[in-house]
């Protein structure tokens, strides 16, 4: 099982243990990835460095997202520690609370600025700054993290569901763009998992047991399922797979009632 020997990954989203980008990172690192991983902001250092303190020999950054400057600084130490990256995963998003609370309707051009710049502008910005990382090592898979309410309507999901929507549009702009640099680029629809960032959604506890009602295999995702598909999509196995939505949700989406 060490079909990432050699490479060398950066991770983005780590909060915590229950972070879906923890467990792709330790996916990835148990089947051989050398890895760095971000953590936003002072709040979290600790816990990401702690985390982070059983992967071989990390590299422990610093990433504000909303900073051009602090993206260009983790590719750069990227450059100089690993000589270049072999993929990429993005599992930053924010909308402020208050915009999951109250109507959609009543969005403020603010919120709905943040939830956008943060989490899917944050793709194309993070994909520009790490391309030529990957075209170094011949090519790379940069990965995403994204939900069906990006076309369908959930309760209190409101504009992180616009911001899904645009973070998924990117993902096929941005493979189109990047696949004749044998970079490829995907996401992953994950089901609802119960992660910090998923406590800013109110009612987010009634969701979880109408997946577990509803969907085929008749329970919630689990972070270790997502990680699995991650590393496939990262890995040599995913090589012909770009500009890909890959839902792995119990099969939810499937069902009409
Ligand atoms: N938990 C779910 O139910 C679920 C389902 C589908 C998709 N997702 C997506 O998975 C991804 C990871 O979320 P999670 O559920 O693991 O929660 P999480 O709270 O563990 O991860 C979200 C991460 O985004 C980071 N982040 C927020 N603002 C940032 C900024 N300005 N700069 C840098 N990082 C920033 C946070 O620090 C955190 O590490 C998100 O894109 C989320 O929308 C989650």
């Amino acid at each position: 099982m060490s079909e990432f020997a050699g490479k060398h990954g950066l991770i983005v989203g780590v909060a915590n243990k229950r972070s879906i980008a923890w467990a792709i990172a330790r996916a990835v690192a148990a089947k051989g990835a050398r890895l760095a991983v971000t953590y936003q902001g002072e709040r979290l250092e600790d816990s990401v460095r702690e985390l982070s303190a059983d992967l071989a020999d990390p590299l422990v950054l610093p990433l504000d997202v909303t900073s051009d400057e602090q993206i260009a600084e983790v590719a750069a130490r990227c450059d100089q520690t690993f000589g270049g990256l072999d993929f990429v995963v993005h599992g930053a998003a924010f909308a402020p609370r208050e915009e999951l609370a109250r109507p959609f309707l009543e969005t403020s051009r603010d919120g709905f600025r943040v939830a956008l710049d943060i989490s899917a502008y944050s793709l194309v910005a993070l994909a520009r700054a790490t391309a030529p990382l990957m075209e170094k090592n011949g090519g790379g898979s940069l990965l995403t993290l994204t939900y069906l309410g990006s076309e369908r309507v959930f309760p209190n999901y409101n504009v992180m569901g616009v911001a899904k929507a645009a973070l998924e549009s990117s993902v096929r702009y941005l493979a189109a763009e990047l696949g004749p640099r044998a970079i490829r680029v995907n996401a992953i629809s994950a089901g609802p998992i119960k992660t910090l960032a998923a406590s800013g959604i109110s009612g987010f506890s009634s969701i979880l047991q109408v997946y577990r009602d509803k969907a085929p295999l008749r329970r919630n995702t689990e972070t270790g399922e997502v990680a699995d598909a991650a590393a496939f999509l990262l890995g040599p196995a995913g090589r012909g797979v770009t500009g890909e939505i890959l839902i792995v949700d119990g099969g939810y989406s499937i069902v009409g009632l």
